[in-house]
């Protein structure tokens, strides 16, 4: 198992498959873009089919796949497949922006995925220019439709509230996901940006967030038996059954239940979104560890967890590498 030393199981790997990406969101990457990682150093798919394979044994149960946009990762409906195929039979799930969800949406079901989560910001296409840095926002709407059509419903939909810029469309937002079937989750900005941009007092709130949508609809809590260990904090919609989520990463956090542990695209095991350390499982790997080495080096690199992110520290130190290079 991959225990840590405060005693928290880690059961959902986050596997980032690319750290490129066909968006600029302003609360992740600069304008220009970053220096993406030499492509020597990108895990081939099958060696990240091991390297989940090799988690999946020490207890993971869930493996959600990540950018950068996974779906620019060529190999990724194979990947699902084979990691689907795994004797365990993880839960599968997609975190994706939704460009080009549409056409492979059907091969994604078909290859077992469970899941995928759609970040979407605005309903405003010049909002979403300003955001993304892209004029892309139908392509958006048709990878929604598209994975619906293909049945990978519900859907899920992740919102970042930017100050000055869409603060004011949680009540857009949320009506809009109810209409049309989808699960909308506001998530807290947090200092993960490759620019350093991120100040406490520019970033919404949760509290911000539940009291605009307070403005339109009743909101009830749905009860933690219902929810889970997930992080986000649920309320029905005007009495269900749609209901809304915030992920209060800031504000609230959650860091005490956490159950994740992530891998890089580079095969760098991190044991936290703001770890200051990760495990070089590439170069292991490239130097023919067998996998119970693997499985050990995985077992070791959780065990030194820090107990929370420390985002109000005043020592904090942001990663070195930004959410794309993590994994969301
Ligand atoms: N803070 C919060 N969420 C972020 N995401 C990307 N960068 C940040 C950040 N700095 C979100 C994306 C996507 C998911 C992978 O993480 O919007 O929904
Ligand atoms: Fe791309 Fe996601 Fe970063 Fe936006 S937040 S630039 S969609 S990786």
């Amino acid at each position: 198992m991959l225990v840590d030393g405060f005693g928290r199981v880690a059961i959902d790997l986050r596997v980032s498959l690319t750290d490129k990406c066909n968006l600029r969101c302003s609360y992740c990457m600069p304008a220009e873009g970053l220096e993406w990682l030499p492509s020597v150093d990108v895990l081939t798919d099958d060696e990240v089919v091991r390297l989940v394979a090799v988690a999946v044994r020490e207890g993971v149960t869930e493996v959600r796949f990540t950018g950068g946009e996974p779906l620019l990762r060529r190999g990724l409906v194979d990947i699902v497949a084979r990691v689907k195929a795994l004797p365990a039979e993880p839960e599968t799930s997609l975190t994706t922006n939704g460009i080009g969800l549409a056409k492979v949406a059907p091969a994604l079901a078909d290859a077992g995925l469970d899941r995928v989560n759609v970040s979407l910001d605005t309903l405003r296409p010049e909002r979403f220019q300003l955001i993304a840095r892209r004029d892309r926002l139908d392509q958006v709407f048709e990878g929604l439709a598209g994975a619906v059509a293909a049945g990978l419903a519900p859907v899920k939909v992740n919102a970042v509230l930017v100050r000055g810029v869409n603060d004011d469309e949680a009540t857009s937002l949320l009506g809009w996901a109810v209409a049309e079937g989808y699960h909308l989750r506001f998530i807290e900005q947090m200092p993960l940006d490759a620019q350093h941009g991120w100040s406490r007092d520019q970033m919404v709130t949760a509290e911000e967030i539940l009291s605009q949508l307070a403005e339109r609809f009743v909101l009830t809590p749905v009860g933690s038996a219902e929810r889970g260990s997930a992080p986000a904090e649920e309320w029905w919609v005007d009495g269900g059954p749609a209901r809304v989520g915030v992920i209060a990463s800031v504000t609230r956090p959650f860091c005490g239940a956490c159950d994740r542990v992530r891998l890089t695209a580079d095969g760098q095991l991190r044991n936290c979104l703001f770890a200051r350390e990760e495990s070089d499982l590439r170069s292991a790997m490239r130097a023919g560890a067998s996998d119970e080495d693997l499985a050990e080096r995985m077992r070791v690199a959780m065990f030194g967890k820090r107990a929370g992110h420390g985002i109000d520290d005043p020592g904090f130190l942001q990663p070195s590498r930004p959410m794309s290079a993590i994994g969301g």
